[in-house]
């Protein structure tokens, strides 16, 4: 452009979105348009990505590439800003030192929307000041079979408590709107039904009607789409023979019609690759690109040879180019709404050095770590304060594998979990407090801490099929249960037994954990149960208090030798500071406050074992065990004691557009706080359709101070109260309902009372 041009409207800030997007759209060539489809891999050859491939996203950037990226932009005809993304999902996952909180699991066990804003809202901080626009989260996906490996990365099992946190999660992310130059795109994924596996295999066939994906598994998605959310990813599941990608239903009529979602639609990794080499479904990629083009999908992420295939499939007519303007509209949007032609929102190493890791940043993360545990059993040993004018010194003996594992912390999706190579030692250890440093942190200066490893978890082995799946990804490899070691755990027991208190930190590790990581067993692997039988024989009967600490990425079924411990502790991967808050809840400088958001199973074989099972099977057990879990959805306890009474509704009947107005009132009976999660669940008499024996609805945390009562209001819209009918339609069938409401969803734990929803008046305007 000479100098004395005037500007393009496309480059014109004070010119409408459209008509910068149809400007620009206008001039651009196909290859420039099906490049703005693509979204690349920044560790490959960034020259091809950029300059041959003319990429308008790219993912996985390390903070060198992401100024290289932006300098090859310069040399685009165009000059098209870069949209770049990556899995900041439970803090800056990649960013050596960023903040890390809890994952997705362990944050959900506080059921407090507004931390996970907050903790959204400080990743949301640290990834802007890195030059990257997008994170790939909240995931939205509901537990179903525990054994999937990627448990860890979901709000567990409950559509109405994942639709909560997630929204919570997209307003935290995207701040005060796309112009704030904190905020960074959220991504709810992976749409939908990706869960819903089988036996747990990841990316396996999804066994979905339309009506239980409306029923279950699309609200979550709604939610946050309704909550603004402008970017949403697939999954890699195949539903009724459909792969998702190809799912023009579940894209463009229900994702972009039916929900009015104007944003983006990126898909899963390679998904369109995929549908030749993987599902086989296409005879090629220039098919592949045609389907998904013409299915809705707006991004590619990284299948690279979409930008040949798709140029193809509009030569042969496979594809009309009005697709490809429609999906490149999109993403030309949100550029423009982020202002990105402006400024392209670069690295910034002050903001980096002033908010990476930041201490508000470590405080917020701690009190995340301490709201997301939860205390699953207490014989009273907990918490252990030994205090008192004749307190003696004493020592407490840290032990098991995840004691002191960093990576055992933080989970997958952070540091050396795998997904990038250029954090190889993961976080700096300084940034991370296992359960070990928070001991020796927190315990008073005249005890002592001890510790020994007591048992291995694994051995690592390459993957008999090879070093790469076909599309050159890496393979992981086998998880092979290391074998007893009865030395160490000899040495554990000395250690617990010259102690006053032994905690035993067990769990699983990254291996175990993630994609295409499935486990078949959810039992502790390699040493772990013979180091916690041996601790709990050993300590029968000395005195010696025997904590069990779960770091894990998911429920484990743990073995009988666990419920004979002083307590359990679930803390699923607490973050960076989750060391220090586990201490903080054993000493009792802090009180429990988390609850299940997953039921957690006895046995494996109980799989899938979620609450809101849909009634009317034959009886209630196996022959051969319970159906019940061990601990069941909501569950945990405090360090009081709380009566819940005269549960009382303001109005019993209720007409169709009305609020279901309850008030419970909690008593502590005990002598510390209680932080409670008032649990709401309806229950639909009779329902035209089989259903769930009930929902949650309606969750409060509240504190009760000791010995204190307090009435909580509860509200749930009639609105709210529905079932999928027979034809799909989400409805209110009026007719009889009951209110429960609880402590956890266990039915002995709630109060009932019934309410009935009245036919609504027949329309005047209708009427014959
Ligand atoms: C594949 C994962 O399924 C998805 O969750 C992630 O966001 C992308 N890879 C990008 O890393």
């Amino acid at each position: 452009m000479a100098a004395d041009d005037p500007l393009h409207p496309y480059l014109d800030p004070s010119c409408g979105v459209d008509e910068r997007v149809e400007d620009l759209l206008g001039r651009m060539t196909l290859p420039e348009k099906v490049g703005q489809m693509l979204q690349l891999d920044a560790r490959g050859d960034l020259e091809d990505v950029v300059l041959t491939r003319l990429a308008g996203s790219v993912l996985h950037a390390s903070p060198e590439r992401m100024l290289e990226a932006i300098d090859l932009v310069g040399r685009t005809r165009l000059r098209i800003p870069l949209l770049t993304a990556d899995d900041a999902i439970h803090g800056h996952s990649f960013w050596p030192g960023a903040t890390i909180f809890p994952t997705q699991l362990a944050m959900a066990c506080s059921w407090d929307p507004g931390l996970l804003e907050q903790a959204a809202r400080a990743t949301a901080v640290e990834v802007a000041a890195t030059g990257i626009h997008w994170t790939f989260s909240p995931v939205l996906c509901i537990t179903r079979d525990l054994r999937w490996g990627r448990v860890g990365e979901t709000f567990g099992e409950d559509p109405h408590l994942i639709g909560e946190l997630g929204a919570a999660m997209v307003r935290g992310y995207q701040g005060d709107g796309l112009t704030d130059p904190t905020a960074v795109l959220a991504c709810a994924k992976h749409f939908a039904g990706y869960s819903e596996t089988q036996g747990g295999r990841d990316a396996s066939e999804a066994d979905l009607s339309r009506r239980k994906l409306a029923s279950w598994f699309l609200p979550p998605f709604e939610r946050a789409v309704r909550e603004g959310c402008r970017t949403v990813m697939l999954g890699y599941q195949a539903i009724d023979g459909v792969p998702v990608t190809a799912n023009g239903w579940l894209l463009d009529d229900v994702l972009k019609g039916e929900w009015g979602f104007t944003g983006t639609l990126v898909t899963d990794w390679d998904n369109v690759g995929r549908m030749v080499w993987e599902q086989k479904v296409c005879a090629d990629d220039v098919e592949a690109a045609a389907v998904a083009v013409g299915a809705g999908n707006d991004l590619v992420m990284t299948t690279p040879q979409f930008f040949e295939s798709a140029q193809e499939a509009v030569a042969r007519g496979l594809l009309d180019e009005a697709a490809v303007d429609d999906a490149v509209r999109r993403v030309l949007r949100l550029k423009v709404e982020l202002g990105l032609f402006e400024d392209p929102r670069a690295p910034d190493a002050e903001r980096q050095r002033a908010v990476i890791g930041s201490a508000p940043h470590a405080a917020l993360n701690l009190e995340v770590a301490r709201r997301s545990l939860v205390l699953l059993t207490n014989d009273g040993s907990l918490p252990f304060e030994p205090d008192g004018p004749d307190a003696m010194p004493r020592t407490v003996a840290v032990i098991g594998p995840n004691a002191h594992d960093p990576q055992a912390n933080l989970g997958d999706w952070a540091g050396a979990s795998g997904q990038v190579d250029w954090m190889p030692d993961g976080h700096p250890r300084e940034t991370v407090e296992t359960v070990l440093d928070g001991f020796r942190a927190v315990v008073p200066d005249t005890w002592t801490v001890t510790h020994a490893r007591g048992a291995d978890i694994e051995e690592l082995l390459p993957d008999p099929d090879g070093p790469t799946f076909p599309d050159g990804q890496p393979r992981p490899p086998v998880s092979s249960p290391a074998p007893v070691d009865a030395d160490q755990v000899a040495q554990a027991v000395a250690a617990a037994r010259a102690a006053d208190l032994a905690v035993v930190v067990l769990g699983d590790t990254v291996a175990l954990t993630g994609e295409g990581c499935s486990t078949a067993t959810l039992d502790l692997q390699g040493g772990q149960v013979a180091l916690l039988d041996a601790l709990v024989d050993a300590l029968e009967g000395t005195g010696v208090r025997l904590v069990l600490v779960l770091l894990h990425s998911k429920p484990n079924v743990l073995p009988p030798s666990a419920l004979r411990a002083s307590a359990i502790v679930e803390a699923f991967s607490p973050g960076m500071r989750g060391g220090r808050a586990v201490a903080e809840l054993v000493l009792g400088h802090v009180d429990p406050a988390g609850r299940l958001p997953v039921s957690v199973p006895r046995h494996v074989g109980q799989q899938p074992t979620y609450y809101n099972q849909v009634r009317g099977q034959h009886g209630h057990r196996y022959a051969d065990l319970t159906q019940e879990p061990q601990f069941v959805f909501g569950d945990g306890l405090s360090y009081t004691t709380v009566d819940w009474s005269d549960l009382a509704l303001d109005a019993t009947e209720l007409d169709t557009g009305g609020t279901v107005r309850a008030r419970v009132t909690l008593r502590n009976t005990g002598t510390r706080p209680a932080h409670e999660v008032v649990q709401a669940y309806v229950a639909d008499v009779v329902t035209s359709v089989t259903w769930a024996a009930k929902e949650l609805k309606a969750f409060r945390r509240v504190t009760v101070p000791p010995g204190e009562s307090l009435v909580v209001d509860v509200q749930v819209p009639v609105a709210a109260c529905t079932v999928v009918d027979a034809s799909g339609r989400r409805v209110v069938e009026p007719g009889e309902f009951e209110l429960l409401v609880g402590p956890t969803s266990r039915d002995a734990d709630l109060l009932r009372v019934p309410f009935s929803v009245r036919h609504p008046a027949p329309d005047p305007a209708g009427a014959r």
